[in-house]
């Protein structure tokens, strides 16, 4: 019902039909996910592999059938932990910076500088024979990930077209989840090598991420979104000619800059801009009663990534091959592994569709109730067939299929959801921010989890030794994420970002699905005729159009 309304209401359509060659332009910058989740996925196979063991402690290779060797024969957890976790630190740091550097010099620019950064660390990590230029190697590569991991989301949400915008920020997590995948078979493909193209083979292929998307960013334009802010008015209509693939002059064109526009001077006259740090603090202004306020923006984005860690699914990629294997009668915990990826990778394309067609909010509802319901039954299951249910073979299978459908849930619907969403819920003059604080919310959370996780799994003394218990855990977490979509997300489906923001002062979570656009800012602020551009505007962008036309970029 609130999708047809917003499908023929007229102020709803301020945009251009999407052209094939628009949509390519657009999921191409998704690439970027793959760098988020190659880089987060190959450190835990590189630490395992016997090369790099012995290299790192100086231990011989044990006698497989040496049962204390083999235990014994493992990096220090304080190395191990380190070596994690300082990618955290890094993109935590970077995706702070990049909020910046993206309002500075622009949203692509950045995701292209990130990439430079990015190999930069990468030529450390490779050149390292010991932990410290490997440290240094991966903080560095961590800034890279920062800045492209936080602005990929912004610059592909202003650049998307309104009707595909979910499609494409999936498109990202995709890619995410592509970069898990090739993680692990890059691993897998060198872990039993000998020599120190073992590790520096998975750690150098990442170049290549890096090397595609800055080539691919060269010939992509920059968001109309940065020029507007910018002030230039003649490079926004220039970009979107380009995005939109509409002829020059064309009223789809003058409608959606009028728009930007027009919300841009709106959203200037109510955040006071004056200095650099007064420019942060907008992001935290406006108080927590006001649903529209930035605070509440701010805070919705930063717990919305924190929800997202939450849901545990990082319990499943960074320790499932050592939780399956405390099951006990797994003969391969490794390929339990790769079948948990697969299943993300293969599940995620149907959010591309279910995203646009049932809307933001009712996907993180049900997932979260999807991923509930699998959690307490792997816990439940684990418990009733006895402690860790060894030798429980069906009592396993029965885990691992529950585990299974819990990654299918996530992958439809928190993986990219939470993405969607962060580059939607903010106005332009905090966007990059508010978006960068966010994504560093997700690697803050992500890295409070990695550390914590294996002390409560763990069995040493002092450890919590939980087993399928900790299922309880991540299905208590998740039923806070449940309750947390059905309150507080709002949907944004179909609305364009200025849509976005106005309904976010108009309405509640609960009813935002019912709202619909009743005018435009362009309107309200005078800007328009009739719905398109007041004439001088109109003779602004015609003269652009004219340059355009003489030396097409
Ligand atoms: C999350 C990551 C996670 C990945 C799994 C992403 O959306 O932010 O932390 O590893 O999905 O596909």
């Amino acid at each position: 019902m609130a999708s047809n309304l917003r499908a023929t209401s007229d102020v709803a359509r301020v945009e251009a039909p999407v052209t094939a060659k628009a949509y390519m332009m657009c999921a191409f910058a998704s690439f970027g996910g793959i760098f988020f989740g190659y880089d987060s996925g190959y450190i835990s196979g590189v630490m395992g592999m016997n090369y790099f063991i012995h290299l790192y402690t100086g231990l011989p290779i044990p006698d497989p059938n040496d049962a204390a060797a083999v235990q014994a024969f493992t990096l220090p957890a304080s190395q191990k932990s380190l070596i994690t976790s300082i990618l955290s630190a890094g993109t935590f740091f970077g995706a702070l910076l990049a909020g910046d550097l993206a309002d500075w010099f622009g949203r692509r620019t950045t995701i292209i500088l990130g990439c430079l950064v990015f190999i930069i660390g990468v030529i450390l990590q490779t050149a390292s024979k010991g932990l410290g230029l490997l440290v240094a190697g991966r903080l560095i590569a961590g800034f890279g990930v920062g800045f492209v991991s936080a602005i990929i989301v912004l610059y592909m949400s202003e650049i998307a077209p309104k009707k595909v915008r979910g499609a494409i920020v999936s498109g990202y997590q995709f890619c995410i989840t592509i970069g898990l995948l090739l993680a692990s078979c890059v691993d897998y493909g060198t872990q039993n090598r000998m020599d120190t193209g073992s590790y520096r083979i998975p750690i150098a292929i990442q170049m290549l991420w890096a090397i595609i998307l800055a080539t691919g960013l060269f010939l992509l334009p920059e968001s109309p979104r940065y020029y507007v802010k910018k002030g230039n008015l003649e490079k926004a209509s220039h970009v979107l000619t380009r995005l939109r693939g509409e002829p020059a002059g064309s009223e789809y064109i003058q409608q959606e800059l009028a728009e930007i526009v027009a919300n841009h001077e709106y959203e200037m006259s109510v955040i006071p801009q004056s200095g650099y740090f007064s420019s942060w603090m907008n992001c935290f202004k406006g108080g927590l009663r006001n649903p529209s306020s930035n605070l509440r923006r701010t805070i919705l984005g930063t717990s919305l990534q924190m929800m997202q860690q939450w849901t545990g699914v990082n319990f499943i990629f960074y320790f499932g091959t050592t939780f399956f294997k405390t099951l006990g009668t797994i003969q391969n915990p490794f390929l339990i592994g790769l079948i948990t990826t697969l299943v993300n990778v293969c599940s995620t394309p149907i959010s591309f569709y279910i995203i646009e067609k049932f809307g933001r909010r009712p996907i993180l509802i049900w997932g979260a109730l999807g991923m509930l319901i699998c959690e307490f039954l792997v816990g439940i299951v684990g418990v009733t067939a006895g402690r860790e249910s060894q030798h429980n073979t069906s009592a396993v299978q029965a885990q691992i299929a529950l585990i299974c459908i819990y990654v299918f849930f996530f992958a439809t619907t928190w993986g990219p959801g939470a993405w969607v969403l962060i580059g939607e819920v903010f106005p332009l003059p905090i966007r990059s921010r508010g978006v960068a604080l966010s994504t560093a919310s997700n690697w803050l959370w992500n890295c409070i989890i990695a550390v914590i996780t294996p002390y409560m799994v763990g069995s040493d003394p002092g450890e919590g030794n939980l087993g399928s218990r900790v299922f309880f855990i991540w299905g208590s977490l998740c039923t806070a994420c449940f309750v947390y979509a059905y309150v507080l997300i709002p949907e944004t489906k179909g609305l364009s970002l200025e849509q976005v923001d106005r309904m976010l002062e108009e309405t509640t979570p609960r009813t935002s699905a019912k709202w619909v656009p009743h005018s435009t800012f362009a309107a309200d602020l005078g800007m328009t005729e009739k719905g398109t551009l007041a004439p001088e505007i109109i003779e602004h962008v015609a003269h652009t159009n004219k340059a355009d036309e003489t030396s097409h970029v």
